[in-house]
């Protein structure tokens, strides 16, 4: 099976919604692929200085601005797309990302592991980690940036059935791109990490994103990775269905041979 993979790396201002939406919907413009992924918090940006920003710019995720542009890009382009956003569920705010299916079903995930200041803006996710059908019914197991540090988010997708984990990022740490080789190996799991780029100043407070948003296969071999500056999309083409082999030797599979007995 052929599928087109790829991400949308680009540079969001803070709380631009209305402009990073129109960014992404340019950038996006024209591009035919089966799954794209977006960085984490893509319409709002990420370094902010109070409750009441997070709260300016947090959506409804079936119905809000993210959700209203990707369901209309994902029926004229016939693409799933997973991207983060910030996310407002009753009095609660979560940082969270949605898939969103050209036949306008919409999944989200809540992030697990809250990274630095997130922890005074977001609640903890309440989703846990889930597997669901992108376009073709391929299998997507979703996860957020600082997740990838805990080995056990990329495993519970990947028993759960992942053939794709899709990992919108905010990336300012030097290990993330690297360390996904390893996940996607140590799983037989494709890996999609969309980082942003830019550097995002509030106040005295910056950040400098690292980009080189990426695909590794399931051999943990990097097949393509961006530069740390530039903004734009890449598409390449995968088989998802080689995530089902899940054998290391003829004696040897990634599954079975694992002892969760001796397992903490
Ligand atoms: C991160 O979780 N944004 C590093």
């Amino acid at each position: 099976m052929t599928y087109k993979v790829g991400c949308c790396q680009y540079d969001p201002q803070l709380l631009d919604i209305k402009g990073n939406l129109e960014k992404m919907e340019a950038l996006l413009d024209g591009v035919k692929a089966d799954l794209i992924v977006l960085p984490e918090l893509a319409a709002s940006g990420y370094v902010f200085n109070s409750k009441a920003e997070v709260d300016s710019v947090a959506e409804d995720g079936l119905s809000g601005p993210s959700a209203t542009l990707f369901k209309r890009l994902s029926l004229a382009n016939n693409t799933s797309y997973v991207l983060g956003f910030c996310e407002k569920s009753g009095d609660k705010l979560f940082n969270s990302l949605m898939m969103v299916n050209p036949n306008e079903e919409v999944f989200i995930y809540r992030k697990t592991h809250l990274f630095y200041e997130e922890k005074y803006w977001f609640q903890p996710g309440d989703t846990g980690f889930n597997v669901f059908e992108a376009k073709d019914g391929v299998k997507v197991g979703l996860m957020l940036c600082y997740d990838w540090v805990f080995p056990e988010s990329a495993r519970t997708l990947s028993l759960k059935g992942a053939q794709i984990i899709a990992h919108p990022s905010n990336l300012v740490l030097p290990w993330c791109q690297q360390a996904m080789l390893t996940r996607s190996l140590e799983n037989h799991v494709f890996s999609i990490t969309a980082n942003r780029t830019g550097l995002e100043k509030n106040g005295d407070k910056e950040l400098l994103f690292t980009g080189e948003s990426q695909v590794v296969s399931t051999k943990g071999v990097l097949l393509h990775r961006m530069s740390k500056k530039e903004e734009g999309v890449f598409i390449i083409e995968i088989d998802p269905e080689l995530a089902f082999d899940k054998a290391i030797t003829e004696h040897n599979h990634v599954f079975n041979d694992r002892n969760p007995d001796f397992y903490i």
